[in-house]
This record gives structure tokens, C-alpha cells and sequence, in this order.
């Protein structure tokens, strides 16, 4: 009998803090020894000239979701986590929406539903809260919460989904008492709404001016108020898919001030920019998404605050809506910018992006790159305990990546159900080649080797907050309040 079910052998191994050469074996689906040299497996993989790093967490991504303006992503369960796996990832963290009306209890079991018999990789929830009832606020949010839902997004834009700022501290207190975080979509709605309403009024109704309606002032004006809400609370946050250094910038003072916030980033961000969306008839469509692209520089200096460390998670926000009338163009053949569907797809090029244009271009270090792709989230989002690194014990979650491969992106290669890809013909140095998860191989010479369903729930801890600095404001504060119980 074998020592190991499976034995990943003479490659370079890279977790977000060291480098070593060693092999790795695996018995049950857990890593249970990382050392020189192992016995003998049941199977062999010979990682020589390869980097062995933890499977990607994709931690920001819409997949069979009703979306902001209530349509459908083209992506199921099956084709996003597909798509997902093809890029290097072993485990995602799509929404659960909550839409005007419904119970979480209600959403909960329709994502269950979805995800269990579809999914090829492991999932969890983030679920988007849209109507902080006091039964959501004080049963159903707790609940989520003990149930393995530690994380929710709310979003200050969007009619559909947006919450005023008392809702906002209503979610922030009861995610602080629960131990949950509170992911935030910050954007002024009123300077959104005003600048769209100028823009097509003046017949400026073209994709491109997307990017016009969506300025950095509502951006960094919706940050700071985000900030300034969640820290009177003392509640930790995270701001996701910033789009500007502005917001960045307010990020990374609050972080020096010991505030508890953490900051995202997305690939379009740094890949992408508003000129690429002045394009004939409606393809710059295929460019909305919000906040939307900005300029060269800002390209720049978002890959600066990534560099950095103001910026402590990447996803891809994959949101994939076809060019069609299922997606885009649902409202029509030639709509005005406000009633194109939002969303890029990305989840397959978040990571090979990264590691190419990242890693090999040396922007960044290997380490931070593992950081980047899987063991930032999995500390934040509550999954270190099983997930996010090659660690004795974890899950054999593990992406083997070959440094010599290169590929020039298009979107046939692509596994999602789109088109087109916003990356089409770039070219990249690195390939997630092998993809195993929990021991098993999902990903193998181009081929899916998982079946539907493969995928299991991953119930996610309360967020850990050890260590990170934060007072809550003095009003709040019983020691000061004259003993007043806010029930925080
Ligand atoms: O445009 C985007 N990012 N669409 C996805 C929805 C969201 O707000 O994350
Ligand atoms: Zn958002
Ligand atoms: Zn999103």
C-alpha cells in the first residue's frame, strides 16, 4: 500500500510568506507531508521546472445571480466554476442576492440549489443585502452568519439595491456584533444619476460615456463615507473593485489611522482603460462596467497601491453579460449607456494576468502573488482554517503553474458562457497546467477531468480581527457615554 494517495513531486513550492523546493503528500484530500523527499503514491505528478502554489480563491464574482438591474448572468454554476478552475482556481465566493422583498432564508436555499449540483470547485456565499428588515437585521443576518455566511456586500448605488446610510449602520452594527464583514460597492448615486442625466440629455448616450457618469469624486466621496460610517461603529470593511488612486489613497490613510478597512482591486483596473471603449455602434458595451475604466495613468497607479499593500485583495468581478439580448443589449439594440447591463467577465484571466504581467514581469514577488490569489482572502473572508495555502492539514487545493507556457488570449479558449473576453489578444507568460482540488485533479493537459457537483459548501469562520487596530467612536462608548447600551 502506497504512502500517499498523491505525491506532487520536485517542484518549486510557494506560499505567501517562503519559497522551497519539496514534495507534497496527499491522503483523504488533505496535505499530510512537505518535505525533501516522500514515499511512495498511488499517483506521481512530476512538477519539475514548476511552481506548486495554493489553488486560487476567486472571492468576487457574479455567477447565476440576479444582478443590479435584475437580469440573469450567462454564467451557471457550471460554466463559472469551470471557468474558474481553467484559471487556476480551486475555490470561489459568488453572491447570494437579496432583492427588495425576499427573506435571506428564501435566497439562501435558491443559491444552495444552484451551486450543490453544478459546481466543480468549492463554493461559498457572500450574500448582498437589499432590504435590512428588522427580521434580516436581528434572525436571518445572525443566522447566515452561524451558518457559515460571515461576509455580505451592500452597495451605495443602483436603484434596485442601494441602502441609505442609516441602513448602512444598521447592517455595519449587526456584522459587528456577529463577527461578519461588511464588502461595500462605494459610489455616489446622486452624482452618478446627475451626470447620466446630463450626459443623455445632451445626446451623449454612446457606451463610452459610461465612464464619464461614473467620476472619481463619487467614488472617493462614497469611500470616505463608508469609512467614516463603519468606523464610528468600529466595524470592519472592505471596499471593493476600487477603480482610482483617489479612493485608494483614502483607503490606505484609514488604514494608517487604525481603521479597520481593507481594499480591492480588480484586473480590469489595471488592464483595461476607458480609451479601449470608444469603439464603432454598441461594442464599447462590452466595456461597462462600474466603477468603470479610467485613464492610462490611473492604470498605473492602481498596480502602484497593489504593489503596496493599500490594496489586499484581487478578484476579477467577473459579472458576464453577453452581447446580446440576453445581456448587454437587454434593453434594446441601441440603448443609452444607463440601461446597459454592468460587468466584465475575467474569472479565467484574473490570475495567468497576474503571473504574467505581475509576477514574470516583476511587478510583484511570487509570494505576493500567492497572497493576491488565495491566502489574503482566505485569512479575511474566514477559510484559513482548510483553505489558501500548502500547508500540512489544509486542503490539497494546488495549482501547478508552468512558467514556460504562453498564450495569446482569446475568447474560444475561454470556459465561461461569453463571446468575448475584454483581454482578447493579449499575450501571457505562465499557465495554471494541473489544478487539483482536495487531492483530486480537476484541470489536465487542457481537459476538465471534475464532474458536476464535485464542488462542497465552505462554511466560513467570523471574521478575525486580532491584531488590527480600532476604537469605536466616543458617543458609542460606555466607558464615555455615561454607561448608555448602544447593543453593539
Ligand atoms: O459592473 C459591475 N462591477 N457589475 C457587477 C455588479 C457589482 O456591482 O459588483
Ligand atoms: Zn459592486
Ligand atoms: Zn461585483
Amino acid at each position: 500500500m502506497s504512502d500517499f494517495d498523491l505525491k506532487i513531486s520536485g517542484g518549486t513550492v510557494a506560499n505567501s510568506a517562503e519559497t522551497f523546493n519539496a514534495d507534497i503528500g496527499v491522503k483523504d484530500g488533505k496535505i499530510i507531508a512537505i518535505a525533501k523527499s516522500l514515499g511512495s503514491a498511488d499517483r506521481v505528478i512530476d512538477a519539475g521546472g514548476k511552481y506548486v502554489l495554493p489553488g486560487g480563491i476567486e472571492a468576487h464574482c457574479h455567477i447565476e445571480q440576479e444582478s443590479s438591474s435584475g437580469l440573469m448572468t450567462s454564467d451557471d454554476y457550471y460554466s463559472g466554476s469551470v471557468s474558474a478552475a481553467f484559471g487556476g482556481n480551486t475555490c470561489i465566493v459568488p453572491f447570494a442576492a437579496q432583492h427588495r422583498g425576499q427573506s435571506l432564508a428564501e435566497v439562501l436555499e435558491t443559491y444552495h440549489g444552484r451551486a450543490a449540483p453544478k459546481s466543480v470547485i468549492d463554493y461559498s456565499f457572500h450574500l448582498i443585502i437589499s432590504d435590512p428588515t428588522d427580521d434580516v437585521l436581528h434572525r436571518e443576518l445572525p443566522k447566515a452568519i452561524a451558518d457559515g455566511i460571515t461576509s455580505f456586500k451592500i452597495y451605495m448605488t443602483y436603484d434596485r439595491l442601494i441602502v441609505d446610510d442609516g441602513q448602512m449602520l444598521d447592517i455595519l452594527a449587526v456584522a459587528k456584533k456577529n463577527g461578519a464583514l461588511t464588502m461595500i460597492h462605494a459610489e455616489n448615486h446622486a452624482m452618478i444619476k446627475w451626470m447620466s442625466d446630463k450626459l443623455v440629455d445632451g445626446g451623449h448616450g454612446a457606451p463610452k460615456y459610461h465612464a464619464l457618469s461614473h467620476p472619481r469624486t463619487a467614488e472617493s466621496e462614497a469611500i470616505n463615507r463608508a469609512i467614516s460610517l463603519a468606523g464610528f461603529l468600529d466595524a470592519p470593511i472592505l471596499i471593493v473593485h476600487v477603480s482610482s488612486e483617489a479612493g485608494a489613497r483614502i483607503i490606505a490613510k484609514a488604514r494608517y489611522d487604525g481603521r479597520k478597512v481593507f481594499g480591492e482591486t480588480c484586473p480590469q483596473y489595471m488592464f483595461l482603460n476607458m480609451e479601449q471603449m470608444d469603439l464603432p455602434g454598441m461594442h464599447g458595451a462590452k466595456l461597462c462596467c462600474s466603477p468603470p475604466l479610467r485613464d492610462r495613468a490611473s492604470q498605473e497607479e492602481i498596480w502602484r497601491c497593489l504593489q503596496n499593500g493599500t490594496f489586499q485583495v484581487y478578484s476579477s468581478d467577473h459579472a458576464p453579460y453577453r452581447f446580446d439580448g440576453t445581456g448587454k443589449l437587454h434593453a434594446g439594440p441601441e440603448p443609452d449607456f444607463p440601461k446597459i447591463a454592468n460587468g466584465l467577465p475575467g474569472i479565467e484571466m484574473r490570475l495567468p494576468l497576474l503571473f504574467s504581467e505581475g509576477f514574470v514581469k516583476g511587478r510583484i514577488s511570487l509570494n505576493h502573488f500567492v497572497a493576491l490569489a488565495a491566502t489574503n482572502v482566505s485569512k479575511i473572508y474566514g477559510m484559513d482554517h482548510c483553505k489558501g495555502s500548502i500547508t500540512e492539514g489544509k486542503d490539497a487545493d494546488i495549482a501547478i503553474w508552468d512558467p514556460q507556457v504562453t498564450r495569446v488570449v482569446t475568447a474560444a479558449d475561454m470556459h465561461d458562457n461569453m463571446e468575448y473576453t475584454p483581454y482578447e489578444g493579449m499575450e501571457v507568460t505562465g499557465w495554471p497546467t494541473i489544478v487539483i482540488q482536495r487531492g483530486t485533479v480537476v484541470v489536465e493537459n487542457n481537459e476538465l477531468k471534475a464532474g458536476r457537483g464535485d464542488g462542497a459548501f465552505v462554511p466560513r469562520k467570523t471574521i478575525d480581527c486580532t491584531g488590527m487596530p480600532g476604537r469605536l467612536a466616543p458617543e458609542l462608548n460606555p466607558s464615555l457615554n455615561f454607561g448608555v447600551d448602544f447593543g453593539l
